[in-house]
């Protein structure tokens, strides 16, 4: 998480690789959407990016992730949560609605992204 002061805490490129299940066109595409990504305001908390191990998917840990997120962002004077999403990870795209993120904004890439593998980038916030 990140907010207008910066990251909470620093993620090495070890990590994050793993985190992706090593596959380098997701890598490829958050240091990509990272570039485009818009400043963080003072009312908000930023997800970037959210990641839980590969073993332990599909168990509810990003959904209560999530939801600690929504809490801490409460603690202060922060009404909104801000993440992004690419246009195929359509999975975490539906966690996200889910837990009630709008798409705010969609930014083609494709010139830029074509061959990481996805040529949108949607922008999207949870107002709390
Ligand atoms: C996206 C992610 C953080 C979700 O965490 P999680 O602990 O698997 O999520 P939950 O178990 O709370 O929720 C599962 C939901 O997320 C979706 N999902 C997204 N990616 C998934 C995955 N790899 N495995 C299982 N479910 C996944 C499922 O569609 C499921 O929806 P449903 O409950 O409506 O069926 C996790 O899958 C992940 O780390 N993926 C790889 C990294 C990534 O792409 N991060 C998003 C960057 S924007």
């Amino acid at each position: 998480m990140e907010d207008a002061e910066g990251r909470f805490v620093n993620i090495d490129f070890d990590t994050l690789k793993a985190g992706f299940g090593g596959a380098s066109w997701r890598i490829i595409a958050y240091m990509i959407y990272k570039v485009f990504h818009n400043k963080i305001k003072y009312n908000e908390i930023h997800i970037d990016p959210l990641i839980v191990d590969s073993k332990a998917q599909g168990n509810g840990i990003g959904t209560k992730l999530l939801n600690e997120a929504f809490s801490y962002t409460k603690t202060g004077k922060r009404d909104k949560v801000s993440l992004s999403v690419v246009n195929t990870n359509t999975d975490a795209k539906k966690l996200y609605e889910r837990v009630g993120f709008k798409v705010i904004q969609t930014v083609y890439t494709g010139y830029f992204t074509h061959s990481a593998g996805f040529d949108t980038v949607y922008y999207m916030e949870k107002q709390l």
